[in-house]
This record gives C-alpha cells, structure tokens and sequence, in this order.
C-alpha cells in the first residue's frame, strides 16, 4: 500500500498513486495544486494534512478534489443552465441571464461522505478513492440563490425534490451518465442566510477552477460534498429524488452493494459531528513528555447545532484533555482546534473525540458499511514515543 508521505512530493509537485510524474495543465503554476493525488483524469486528491490546519480558509490549492470523470470542457459563451420539470416557466439560463440574480456570498465546508474512508479496511476492504482525513475544507462561496431562480421558475404545489445535473461524462454499465444530486425542496426554497443553497461561481473571491466546477456548481451547505454538482448544466423539480446513480444507488449507506440494500437504503444527505488530527503527522517520533495537537472539527451543519467539546486522549481513552478552539464559529463551518498532552514510553496512540450541543458524538466505532461513508468514529493517531535524554 502506497502511504500519504509516498504519494506526496514537495514544491507543489505530484505523484499519483501509480508513481507516474504529472504537470498539471488547469491551473497556472502559482496556484498549482498542493495535494496527494489518488488519481489524474479524474482528478481526486486530498492535502498534507499540515496544510489543512494553516488557516480556517482553506486555500484553493489545499481543497480537496473529487472528481467521477475528466474535468468537462465548457464554453462560458456557449453555457446555458436548464430549469425544468415541475415548473410553470422552465427556461434556459446563460452565465449573462444569471448575473441578474442578486449575489450571496458564504462561507461553508465541503466534506466528502467518504473521507476517513482508508480507516474502514482494517474491518473489511471498501472500495472507490481510498480517502484518509483530508477530503474536507472550508472555503468562501459566491453565486446567487437557487431559491431566487426557483421562485420565477414558478415552482408548482406537488414539487418535493429539486435534482442537478452535472455537464461532466461518466462511464458507468456500458454507458455515460452525468453527475447528479438531488434535495429535499425545502432545503431548496431557504434564500437567504448560511444554509441557503447556492448556485456559486466564485471561490475564495475567485472564479471557479475547473477541478471545482467552473463555471457553475451548486453549494448546498450542510450537505454531503456529493450534493454539491459541480459544472451544473440542468436542474429538475420534481416529486421524487433522482434517479441518477449517484442519488439512487452510490451515496447510501449499505452493508452489500446489491440492488436490494440499495432500494432499501435512502441517500444520505447529511453528515455527523466529525474531527481529526492534523499534526503531528502518523507515526512521529515524539519524546515524552508534553506535545502540541492541532486538528479540525466539523459540527452537524444542522441549524443551532454548534460542537461543544472536542477531546484528546494519551492513554487510549482513560483520561481526556479538553482541546482550545480557534477562530470562528459556524454551524456549516468547521473549526480548527489545538491540545497539549503528555505523552509517556507506553502512548501508542493519540485519540480524539467530539460532542455537538444536540447530543451527537463521534463514537468508539462506526458500524462498516460496504461503501466505507460517514467514518466519525474517535480519530486514532499511531505515533512512537521516545524516551527523553
Ligand atoms: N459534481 C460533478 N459534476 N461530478 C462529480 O464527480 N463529485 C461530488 C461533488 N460534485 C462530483 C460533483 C463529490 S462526491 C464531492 S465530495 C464534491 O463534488 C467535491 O467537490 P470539490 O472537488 O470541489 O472539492
């Protein structure tokens, strides 16, 4: 198995998993991706984790990728976002047409269900991008309401699900299938605040890269990243969810990827209370005695569902340290934390956990399920202890 340092080079280099060497060709060398490549072409790559905790923004070359085909090739002349179905006035809106729409902006994380992925084979090989805890990153979005082109589309009364469609090709069963999501209406419909869905085409005060959807996706805060489609080309209302793969089949929670655990299985939208440990880096050489932690916690993304502690423990869990939260506070943000622990000749490994103001908590173990989403069990950190002197 290749490990995180084998797949990193440094410099803003890349190596994928393969050991091929790659330039990339979508970003101008100063913006050039700092991440560990899973694949190229499509493109799936998460950061050091040591760049993920440098700042509460994460900057566009540490946000993760994830990608389910080459990145699409869009004219931003040629563009044009379809509004159909349960609708009185579907239309076909160009990137001009869209600028009429009053511009939000917000600051959420994006977190793929299926980060912290790598940790469910030590119970039973998962498969798909084998993720450790860096698919996740907070950054700023700006783009208009969908709600605001929901509402002159004239939404009709029996609408319950509101589906997007990405412009991306997938070979999936023989065939190509867009990328597609799909939310609840209500969640559509909220226009304003910071669990507004967007129809963003700015990131970090920067058009969209084409590794992040340009030159539209959705933003649906609160959501699992899947949720979020990047080079959105169609939405649907609808009464029901979607039938694309993605909605109908991929993103449940499944303990057999056969059609019946699918069909019984309903797609995941949200995601639990989650951290990390970001630094040290697994398997430091520490010394005994007191070490600096730093890491990340995500709260639910549920409105008032704000984290209330976040826990490190040296002793595999008898005793727990509370850890000082930085910086700002969101429901739909994540937050980054630090700890000081002592740690002794006989600490194999550094745990965290964390609780959320609604009783949610990570917890010990998270039943395996075969797709390897939603693992917020406690963050289990090998490292080696040295004696000091
Ligand atoms: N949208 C399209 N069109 N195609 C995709 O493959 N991947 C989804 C989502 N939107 C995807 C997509 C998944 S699984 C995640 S986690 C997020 O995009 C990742 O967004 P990012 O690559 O901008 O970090």
């Amino acid at each position: 198995m290749i490990t995180r340092r084998e797949m990193l080079i440094a410099s803003g280099g890349l190596v994928i998993a393969g050991g091929t060497l790659s330039p990339r060709r979508t970003l101008a060398a100063e913006d050039a991706k700092q991440l560990i490549f899973h694949s190229t072409n499509p493109n799936n790559a998460e950061p050091e984790l040591a760049d993920l905790v440098q700042s509460w923004i994460t900057p566009t070359k540490h946000f993760y990728v994830r990608s389910h085909a080459p990145n699409p090739v869009i004219d931003p002349e040629a563009f044009q976002l379809k509004v159909e179905g349960l609708i009185h006035r579907p239309s076909s809106l160009t990137l001009k047409s869209l600028s009429r729409f009053k511009s939000h902006s917000t600051t959420a994380t994006l977190t793929c269900a299926g980060n912290r992925r790598a940790e469910y084979n030590a119970e039973g090989k998962v498969g798909g991008v084998q993720w450790q805890s860096g698919a996740i990153g907070n950054a700023n979005w700006q783009g208009i309401a969908l709600a605001d082109v929901l509402k002159e589309a004239e939404v009709a009364p029996e609408a319950k699900h509101v589906w997007f469609e990405g412009l991306d090709e997938i070979e999936k069963g023989g065939g190509i299938i867009p990328f597609g999501g799909s939310i609840p209406i209500a969640k559509a419909m909220i226009a304003s605040g910071p669990a507004a869905p967007l129809l963003a085409n700015q990131m970090n005060d920067q058009p969209l890269t084409p590794d992040h959807g340009y030159p539209l996706r959705t933003l649906v805060p609160g959501y699992i990243g899947a949720r979020s489609v990047k080079w959105l080309g169609r939405i649907v209302v609808s009464d029901r969810p979607s039938p694309n793969h993605y909605v109908a089949a991929a993103y449940k929670i499944v303990k057999k990827t056969d059609p019946i655990d699918w069909a019984e299985s309903g797609p995941i939208y949200r995601y639990p209370i989650n951290a990390a440990i970001c630094t040290p880096q697994a398997n430091a050489a520490l010394t005994t005695g007191e070490v600096e932690l730093t890491g990340y916690v995500l709260p639910t993304g549920r409105p008032g569902c704000r984290v209330e502690k976040v826990m490190i423990s040296a002793d595999q869990g008898k005793r727990w340290v509370a850890a000082k939260m930085i910086g700002q506070e969101s429901e739909f943000c994540w937050q980054l934390w630090n700890a000081k622990v002592d740690v002794t000749a006989g600490t194999k490994r550094l745990l965290v956990k964390a609780v959320d103001s609604s009783g949610g908590f990570m917890p010990g173990r998270v039943p395996w399920n075969a797709k390897g989403y939603l693992q917020n069990s406690w963050y289990k950190l090998p490292v080696e202890v040295n004696s000091a002197g």
